[in-house]
């Protein structure tokens, strides 16, 4: 397969596209990426001079380059993570996520149906279903209720590409993902924003009571989700992915405290973000009934893996910590 993976500088790009050759060695991939503070080529620098890879640099909305990259490599798939991807940003500059969220994601669309692409993979987020009440679990035809502009974008987008499949045959398939964790993930997202500043003895600043509950998903399942979805996914088709690990945010501190050794003195509460949901939970039973997919990582073990990995890649994640957003 040649494979357009956009965004894939990012944190769960590059993650995929580690996947990708080392578990399809006849994969030929590219990445196009802007490279925002988000994307980091750092994170691929083992593979920089593998000949099944290149990079390209250039903007999802940028209908030329798009159609360019897509022609120049004869791209026969594209899986689409590029996006602006953090909440906080998309409360201050809601246009910037309209723009590489939407527009992007109806450019890549147009650009796919104008060359007849054969496959598009378009990456969303559990955070469109808004948030669940008690023991709710949504599943993919649930009502869509998102509560930020980031999850409003991501939501828009999935029913434009939805629109692709119905009115013009494209066949495009959606993940909505929970939470990710684990290496490449910038520094300023609950895990290694905590690492990274308790290493440095800076305060953990945990929104509100700290009670928000987030389903933990190791971003190698992820991965292999997402590949088995490019390959195997039914058109039109839309798999929530999750972990069923459950935690409150101050759980995940008081993990990385213990394991860091850290006084619990570090822990700052602050106010709450707007409109921060209470808990995100998805059923996946249909990508694990349908494609047979299942995670593997055990959530303790990997989040003490992930924190280890943060603890010995400063050299990785030092040069980021000017452009993280503070909370
Ligand atoms: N991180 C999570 O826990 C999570 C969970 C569910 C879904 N997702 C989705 O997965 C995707 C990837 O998330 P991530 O955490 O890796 O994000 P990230 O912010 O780490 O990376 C995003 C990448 O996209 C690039 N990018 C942004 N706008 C672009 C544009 N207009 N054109 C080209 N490149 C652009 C950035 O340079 C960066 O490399 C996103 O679509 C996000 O909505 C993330």
């Amino acid at each position: 397969m040649k494979i357009l993976v956009t965004g894939g500088a990012g944190f769960i790009g590059s993650n995929f596209i580690h996947y990708l050759l080392e578990n399809h060695p006849t994969d030929q991939v590219i990445n196009f990426d802007a490279l925002t503070y988000a994307g980091n080529l750092a994170s691929l620098a083992d593979i920089q001079n593998d000949s099944r890879y290149h990079f390209v640099q250039g903007n999802i909305s940028d209908p030329q380059a798009v159609a360019q990259v897509i022609s120049t490599y004869q791209i026969d798939s594209v899986v689409n993570f590029a996006a602006e991807s953090h909440v906080d940003r998309s409360i201050l500059h809601p246009d910037a996520f309209v723009r590489s969220n939407f527009v992007g994601v109806s450019t890549l669309l147009d650009v796919v149906k104008q060359q007849r692409v054969n496959k598009f993979v378009q990456i969303s987020t559990d955070e469109v279903y808004g948030s669940s009440r008690g023991h709710e679990q949504f599943n993919e035809s649930a009502h869509l209720n998102p509560s930020s502009p980031y999850s409003a974008t991501k939501a828009g987008a999935d029913l434009l590409a939805l629109s692709y499949y119905k009115t013009y045959g494209i066949n495009v398939s959606i993940t909505r993902s929970a939470n990710n964790y684990g290496p490449f993930q910038f520094p300023e997202k609950l895990i290694p924003l905590m690492v990274t500043n308790g290493l440095r003895g800076k305060s953990l600043p945990v929104y509100g009571d700290g009670k928000n509950v987030r389903d933990w998903l190791h971003v190698f399942d992820n991965c292999r989700a997402i590949d088995a979805i490019l390959r195997h996914g039914r058109p039109g088709g839309i798999y929530n992915i999750a972990a069923h690990n459950y935690e409150e945010n101050i759980q995940i501190v008081a993990k990385i405290v213990k394991q860091l050794e850290l006084p619990q003195s570090m822990i700052d509460y602050v106010s709450d973000r707007p409109a921060n949901d209470q808990r995100y939970s998805i059923d996946d039973a249909l990508i694990r009934n349908e494609l047979g997919w299942q995670p593997t990582i055990d959530f303790d073990q990997g989040i003490s893996q992930t924190v280890d990995w943060y603890v010995t890649h400063e050299k990785w994640w030092r040069p980021l910590l000017g452009a993280v957003h503070n909370r």
